[in-house]
């Protein structure tokens, strides 16, 4: 008992005055791990597309630890240029950045034969070539400073095959690729990289449909209610963040939460034919039933 609260404190305590940016971190997953940050002690910089929000959660989370602790930044994580800024004036503090979470992404799906081109071209931009910009910020600054952590959100749908989020699906994959071959590359220079792969998380991103402004498409699945009957129910996102910094600090390479995700990660492991088939017979009768459009 005595040995595993030391072991937690140790977890807790590994953030106290590291410096971490977090990407999306206006909602759901982000805003936890920066809550979770936050309260484990690192200084955050709370980074999103949507300035607003990412001010008014700065705000509350100031309102929890201390002014000097917790900024914000509106950031489009697909702009190079102005990922490489943010990255470049955190580190250029005094503490320079320890941990940069590349967490911002969206969900496009839909039956592939009714996607277009710009269903595509979204979610690599968002999902995919914002950790390739994060990185490509990060990881020469970090090499420099001989230290520093990238983790970079996934999603089980990157270990798994996802029908119905398949453009979700193929980022994800590519993001699991790129985190842990870089990892084996980064520890050669003293830096540490993650990969997240959540399960089913209580965010508004199981409500959402495709970005307004992309074609519409008809058998664009509610994302709740599919993931909810295939994998589990949804996780809290705190629990997630706090699974998730614990992962961190003992340099977990892949993290895989909550307890549904791992199960659903094994069985594809341990029979990849029989998930598959599963799931297919499921899609095709979903597909045949006249209430699956919305
Ligand atoms: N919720 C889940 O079940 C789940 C499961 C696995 C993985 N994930 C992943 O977790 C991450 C966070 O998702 P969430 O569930 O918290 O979703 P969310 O929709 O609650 O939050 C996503 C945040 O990203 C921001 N964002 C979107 N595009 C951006 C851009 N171009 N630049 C900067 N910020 C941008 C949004 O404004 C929003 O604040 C995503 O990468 C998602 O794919 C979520």
């Amino acid at each position: 008992m005595g040995r595993a609260s030391d072991r937690a404190e140790s977890l807790h305590r590994h953030f106290d005055g590291k410096v971490a940016v977090v990407t999306g971190a206006a909602s759901g997953i982000g805003k936890a791990l920066a809550a979770e940050l936050v309260d484990r002690g690192a200084t955050v910089v709370v980074a999103d597309i949507n300035g607003g929000e990412a001010a008014s959660v700065a705000e509350q989370l100031k309102r929890r630890a201390g002014a000097e602790q917790v900024s914000a930044a509106r950031l489009d994580v697909t702009d190079a240029a102005a990922v490489a800024d943010l990255v470049g004036r955190t580190a250029a503090g005094p503490g320079g950045i320890d941990l940069l979470f590349n967490n911002a992404g969206i969900a496009v799906g839909g039956e592939v034969s009714e996607l277009s081109p710009a269903h595509w071209q979204r979610v690599i931009d968002v999902n995919l070539w914002s950790v390739i910009n994060g990185v490509m910020a990060a990881y020469p600054v970090m090499i420099a400073q001989g230290r520093g952590h990238i983790v970079n959100t996934a999603s089980l749908s990157g270990l798994l095959p996802s029908p119905m989020l398949v453009p979700y699906s193929t980022t994800k994959h590519a993001v699991v690729g790129l985190s842990v071959g870089l990892r084996m590359e980064a520890a050669a220079h003293g830096v540490n990289v993650t990969v997240v792969c959540p399960g089913v998380i209580e965010t508004p991103l199981l409500d959402k449909r495709n970005p307004d402004d992309l074609p519409g498409t008809d058998s664009m699945p509610d994302i709740r209610s599919m993931l909810t009957s295939l994998v589990g129910k949804p996780y809290p996102a705190a629990s997630l963040a706090s699974d998730v910094l614990d992962g961190v600090a003992r340099n977990r390479p892949i993290i895989v939460t909550p307890h549904h995700a791992r199960r659903a990660w094994a069985i594809y492991r341990i029979s990849p034919r029989l998930l598959i088939d599963q799931g297919s017979a499921r899609i095709r009768s979903a597909l045949g039933s006249d209430d699956r459009r919305r």
